[in-house]
């Protein structure tokens, strides 16, 4: 079911959404040569904790066999797609590291993730982060009451292979606010005109995951990291975004 939210619902998704914002524009100033992705991972705590909320991360539950996700934040470099786990690796010249925050607070989600250089990136790298960020805007344009879902997975999926790289296509985005996953499903690849019909009062989160070469992916040894098969590397932006008034309107900004 896709949930309609109400104006008491939405004051409390717009909190968690600045917090998520924040807690990014935090981190953003500390990724550095040489900090480690779990020093990252406590400065996001940390923060969440001094605003009363708390990681919709930490404790998640994928089901299956793997363990709950250990960390408040998902920390992803080069080759990992998404969900990688903050641990003893130090950030090294030249890598792009992905970072993805989720806030839960009063009960209300908010989802957000950028792709950050670290030090100075090859001009490649440069252009997949700067590719996979206008498609994310790309597709929130779409997010238009009376639009539906594909069309903004198609206008994402177009822009990213117009420009010779590739979207994943084993993730999503997802409905977000309730629930931190919640229907529908946001693929970043599809048709134009199909797809569940966007209405006002919705929140979703956009969120592609760009891959420079192939659009294959894995889970790696932890159960958790999602890695390019390839082992080119990818970068992923992502949106909390309401439908209001017809038109989208960015919760995640700060
Ligand atoms: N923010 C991530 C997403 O929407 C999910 C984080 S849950 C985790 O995909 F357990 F994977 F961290
Ligand atoms: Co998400």
């Amino acid at each position: 079911m896709i949930y309609i939210k109400t104006k008491k619902e939405l004051d409390y998704i717009r909190e968690s959404c600045k917090i998520t914002a924040e807690t990014l524009q935090l981190l953003k100033r500390y990724v550095k040569v040489g900090i480690t992705t779990q020093e990252l991972d406590q400065i996001a705590e940390d923060y969440m904790k001094s605003n009363n909320s708390v990681s919709a991360s930490k404790g998640y539950s994928q089901g299956g066999s793997s363990i709950d996700y250990p960390a408040a934040i998902c920390i992803s470099v080069d080759n990992e797609v998404v969900h990688g786990i903050p641990g003893n690796r130090v950030l090294k010249n030249g890598e792009i590291v992905s970072m993805d925050v989720s806030v839960q607070k009063n009960g209300y989600f908010g989802d957000s993730a950028i792709s950050v250089a670290v030090g100075e990136i090859s001009a490649e790298k440069q252009k997949l982060m700067d590719v996979t960020e206008k498609s994310l805007y790309l597709g929130i344009e779409q997010a238009i009451e009376g639009n539906r879902i594909h069309d903004i997975s198609y206008a994402v999926q177009n822009y990213v292979e117009a420009n010779g790289f590739s979207v994943v296509r084993d993730l999503c985005g997802h409905g977000v606010g309730k629930y931190l996953h919640e229907e529908p499903a946001i693929p970043n690849f599809g048709k134009k005109g199909t797809g569940p019909k966007l209405k006002n009062g919705m929140t979703i989160a956009i969120e592609p995951m760009v891959n420079m070469g192939k659009y294959n992916v894995k889970t790696g040894y932890d159960g958790w990291t999602i890695l390019t098969i390839d082992g080119l590397p990818s970068a992923h932006f992502e949106h909390t975004i309401l439908v209001s008034n017809g038109k989208p309107e960015i919760l995640t900004v700060c």
